[in-house]
């Protein structure tokens, strides 16, 4: 169980949450919800015990899997599935099975080789005890349903994606989790940030079930709603903006009636407070011609002032970015090509001879199951990459702008404004303050270091870089990762307004209906055909 009393959260002078009380118990299965910087993954990071509060307490008991956002930095010279199985212990009981094992075999000496066969001897006894060959097929299983192939298993975690890495993360607690207890139930509390960042559709409904399923108490923050409505039995609605949490005891469909009647409310004293405000103002107007009332009139202006200034705040939760993308810069006839592109990682051929042509104006979605390299396809015609052999040609005019799944066009230590400042050097001043205060960046935001900004923030940052640009290709890889759902709107609808190119890897069938493509390239083959609704279907597997 974790329990949290007079919580109060801060982000640098800003109060996220105060005076909240918070419990996690078995069964509970909670989705925390809030726009984008409202807090849920700082909330998550407190809950879980690896940030602190800046008042109040967390009691923990029991078992706890956290999944942060972020990929985990850690050492990444393990092997991913001695990760995974290091969840319960394994992987050092299935190494030094494996050093006797050797030993066995190699030892020429009879008393040697004897003491390797009663060490190997004790060290299997101690990990059949554990469970470990049910354990390690159970772990073979929950990474085959996340999308980890054997290959990537046996791999580094240096060599994987961001995304492969949090996979293995995942894995890795669901794996805890699913060691049942006594009661033959899990009584691992999963406390997980946005799981389904990095997964195909399959996975996701595996996941669904396994969330479920579990017993043992869940907070899960999702940008998912099919995942929340199917999964939790309880919402907490993080209000930054008040600087509450409102707790709702029920499922995903009852909370949003429940909330949307709230909101109602919240708006009907809204404007009976402004009607009021608005009656007292006019009174002290008539009355201020009179001396002797001025004071009486000086007491109303400040009475309907308090009653405004109550409002301030709710306005500004309403608030929306207004993400565009640029004005493309003139351009030959195709800005953009590429010949016999191919690439390799080690022995492992990801894709040979793919050709390309981007016309001006072209829109142009990559398609590939996971692993198939459309990652990869977009860093190589970025740039942050070199083919093999073969090679990319810039037409006339080409200007690209590039936005990475993992945001690492970012700087991250340097703040708000000097990334801003160096995505687009030659512009004003007082026209890149606007352009960030569109995008909601302003006042000492400015100043954070983006590595410290959230998910959903990060991705505003590098679009807002974007849009500074005049880029004339833009290589999109996952543009609406981490957005809550009104700024995943204003996205769509900067796709369907931008005249140039665009080059689109997405999970999200909303993006690729908003860009409405001409055309697919296939990967692995980098084949390319004209776009049918009926490749929709591949977007979610991909
Ligand atoms: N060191 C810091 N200084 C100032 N502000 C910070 C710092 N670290 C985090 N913040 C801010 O705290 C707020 C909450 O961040 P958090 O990551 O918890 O949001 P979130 O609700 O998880 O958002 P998202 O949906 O985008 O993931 C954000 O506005 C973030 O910019
Ligand atoms: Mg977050």
């Amino acid at each position: 169980m974790i329990t949290a009393t007079d919580l109060e959260l801060r982000a640098g002078s800003r109060i996220l949450l105060s005076d909240a009380t918070l419990r996690i118990q078995p069964g509970d299965r909670i989705g925390l919800v809030g726009r984008n910087g409202a807090g849920k993954t700082t909330s998550l990071r407190v809950l879980a015990g690896e940030g602190q509060p800046y008042a109040g307490e967390v009691h923990r008991t029991g078992e706890l899997g956290y999944l942060p956002q972020d990929p985990r930095e850690g050492d990444l010279s393990v092997i991913a599935k001695d990760r995974v199985l290091s969840a319960r212990g394994l992987d050092q009981l299935l190494r030094d099975m494996e050093k006797a094992q050797t030993a066995m075999a190699e030892l020429v000496d009879d008393a040697a080789q004897d003491a390797a066969v009663r060490s190997y001897g004790r060290l299997e006894e101690r990990f059949s005890a554990l469970g470990g060959y049910a354990a390690e097929s159970e772990a073979a299983r929950i990474c085959a349903n996340l999308g980890l192939a054997d290959r990537i298993l046996d791999q580094p975690l240096r060599t994987l994606s961001g995304g492969q890495r949090r996979r293995v993360e995942l894995a890795r607690i669901l794996f805890a989790a699913s060691d049942a207890g006594a009661g033959g139930k899990s009584s691992t509390i999963l406390l997980i940030d946005e799981p389904t960042n990095h997964l195909d559709a399959d996975s996701i409904a595996w996941l669904r079930g396994f969330l479920k399923g579990h017993e043992g108490g869940l907070v899960v923050i999702s940008h998912d709603v099919e995942l929340l409505a199917d999964v939790v039995n309880k919402v907490w609605f993080l209000d930054a903006t008040r600087g509450e949490v409102d707790i709702y005891n029920m499922t995903w469909q009852r909370y949003l009636d429940a909330r949307s009647a709230d909101e109602k409310r919240r708006r009907r004293e809204r404007a009976n407070a402004e009607k009021k405000a608005g009656a007292l103002m006019a009174q002290a107007d008539k009355m201020r011609a009179k001396a002797t009332k001025a004071v009486a009139a000086q007491n109303m202006v400040k009475r309907a002032e308090k009653l405004l200034s109550g409002l301030d705040e709710t306005r500004q939760a309403d608030r929306v970015a207004k993400i565009r993308f640029p004005e493309p810069a003139q351009c030959g006839r195709t800005p953009l090509m590429a010949e016999g592109l191919s690439k390799s990682y080690g022995s492992l051929e990801i894709f040979t001879g793919v050709d390309l042509a981007i016309d001006k104006g072209s829109r142009v979605v990559v398609l590939g199951l996971n692993g198939a390299g459309k990652t990869t396809l977009l860093r190589l015609l970025g740039g942050m990459e070199k083919a093999d052999s073969g090679g990319v040609v810039p037409g006339h005019g080409l200007k690209l702008g590039y936005f990475a799944q993992e945001h690492e066009t970012l700087d991250h230590e340097a703040s708000v404004w000097s990334n801003i400042r160096h995505a687009a050097p030659d512009t004003q001043e007082q026209q890149l303050r606007s352009l960030l205060g569109t995008f909601l960046f302003s006042g000492e935001q400015l100043d954070q270091p983006a590595g410290t900004l959230s998910g959903g923030e990060k991705t505003r940052l590098a679009l807002a870089g974007l849009v500074s640009s005049a880029a004339n290709v833009l290589l999109l890889d996952e543009p609406t990762n981490n957005l809550d759902p009104a700024s995943r709107e204003q996205v769509l609808d900067a796709l369907r307004r931008y005249q140039g190119a665009v080059v689109l890897v997405t999970h999200d069938p909303g993006a690729v209906e908003a860009l409405e493509p001409e055309r697919v390239i296939l990967l692995p083959d980098g084949t390319e055909d004209h776009w049918s609704p009926d490749y929709l279907e591949l977007v979610q597997l991909a």
